[in-house]
């Protein structure tokens, strides 16, 4: 089955070349018996391993292969993570100083994008789903609405799959953005698994992170962009940026790797984690709204207090994503076996006094801007305990991880409003933010 990154990595190793290059290990030792297997395969740029952000083999023909898994002409693999998909993206779709449309509930990797390309961001108000406190699919209707106030727009990024697992109509926001010869950045970080289940998740976009390290048996850190209707020397070029010169080849080659074992029998192996995933949202208070597109691997607990009923399933040796206040989200894969899914089961009948509903948490605030994230993040500023902080213009994000989306993002005014939110999700108000030196 064709791993042509996996393949030219063993090739190499098996020829016990006299390494003098780059890693020290030399393929020979790592210092503890876990890392060890691994150094043969981490390798350095030499003409059988190829270069990532160059043109030629194994790489255009691995990254061809995930490229054709997702129904994209490009595939740039990525070792920073989607967080380097992000900055790759925006720096291939916006000029810096241009504005960038984009969901409020965007990652904080989105806003130092803005920082670093000096974008003007405007922002979708946040679709609050009343019923479940949690942020809905982006209405296409609201993006109409700044599209026709702001005719100069040129770029949308929506969040899509959410971290709660809500998709949304990318087909139709990219229609909408398409019809005035702009493109549309979707953050699928959460998303890798997606198509390989069928799952229409990604087109109409004209670019897609996704974070491989999250949902598939990839390792940390690994990461693919997609791209439609970009020069791939271009979306290399960009992607080297943000990348380390020395990316790492055992994270590029678990990628390789994973792509192959979906084809072959991960998928299926999804398809039954989904049917495990819908019997949850059956017996157990959950999101699962037929009138929502969702991912069907994601499991979102509702609960009536997040952070005692996370510290209790601690206590009991498992461990979730997270927790809003009201939710607690697993993320829920191939590798979690039967057994782990009874034990879950276990778990949450022993803690049922503890489930939903949840309680109404109100929807983030919108804060004002103050400054541009560039001036803001780059500006001179000093620190300050929070619950001072009313009136400032924050330097940083004031950012709950995770999910890690900022209340308040560098630039904005930390308000009344933002404040009390903060208070209510129980952000801790001693912390520090860092805020804008009055002239
Ligand atoms: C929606 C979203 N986008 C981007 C990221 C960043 O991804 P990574 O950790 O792969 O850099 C995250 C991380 O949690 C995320 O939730």
């Amino acid at each position: 089955m064709p791993t042509p990154l996996y393949d030219a990595l063993k090739q190499y190793a098996a020829a016990r070349p006299l390494r003098f290059h780059m890693p020290g290990h030399k393929g020979a030792f790592l210092p503890a018996p876990e890392l060890a297997p691994l150094a043969p395969l981490d390798v350095t740029e030499i003409p059988p391993t190829g270069n990532l952000y160059e043109v030629g083999e194994p790489f255009d023909s691995a990254q061809g292969l995930w490229a054709e898994v997702f129904g994209f002409a490009t595939c740039q693999f990525l070792t920073g993570g989607s967080t380097m998909g992000i900055h790759t993206a925006l720096a291939l779709c916006c000029k810096p100083g241009e504005k960038v449309l984009l969901d409020r509930n965007c990652h904080r990797a989105a806003f130092n994008a803005l920082a670093l390309l000096d974008l003007e961001p405007v922002y979708l108000e946040r679709p609050w789903l009343e019923s479940e406190n949690l942020i809905g699919p982006i209405s296409p209707d609201a993006v109409e609405k700044m599209l026709n106030l702001h005719r100069d727009l040129k770029t949308i990024y929506i969040t899509s799959p959410t971290y709660a697992g809500v998709l949304s109509d990318i087909p139709q926001i990219g229609r909408m953005i398409h019809a005035r010869g702009g493109k549309l950045f979707v953050d699928g970080a959460h998303g890798a698994h997606l198509p390989f289940l069928g799952v229409d998740a990604f087109q109409g976009a004209d670019a897609v992170v996704v974070s491989a390290h999250k949902t598939l048996p990839a390792m940390g850190q690994s990461a693919l962009l997609f791209a439609n209707g970009f020069d791939p020397a271009m979306v290399r070029r960009r992607a080297s940026v943000y990348g380390s010169s020395s990316p790492s080849y055992p994270m590029m080659a678990s990628m390789d790797l994973a792509r192959q074992w979906l084809l072959d029998r991960g998928a299926e192996a999804y398809r039954q984690t989904a049917a495990q995933v819908a019997r949850l949202r059956e017996d157990y208070p959950s999101l699962s709204r037929p009138d929502l597109f969702l991912d069907p691997t994601r499991f979102t607990l509702s609960v009536q207090d997040g952070p005692a009923f996370t510290r209790a399933l601690e206590e009991m040796n498992i461990f979730p994503e997270m927790e809003d206040g009201g939710h607690v989200v697993f993320i829920c894969t191939a590798q979690d076996r039967e057994e782990d899914f009874s034990q879950l089961r276990a778990a949450l009948d022993q803690l049922q006094d503890g489930l939903g509903p949840c309680p109404p948490i109100p929807a983030p605030p919108l804060p004002e801007r103050g400054l541009s994230p560039r001036a803001a993040l780059f500006g001179d500023s000093i620190p300050r305990p929070l619950e001072d902080c009313q009136g400032e213009i924050s330097a940083g994000q004031i950012a709950p991880y995770p999910p890690g989306v900022p209340v308040v993002a560098p630039g904005e005014v930390i308000g009344k409003k933002e404040l009390s939110y903060l208070r209510k999700i129980g952000y801790n108000m001693r912390s520090e933010a860092r805020v804008i030196l009055p002239r």
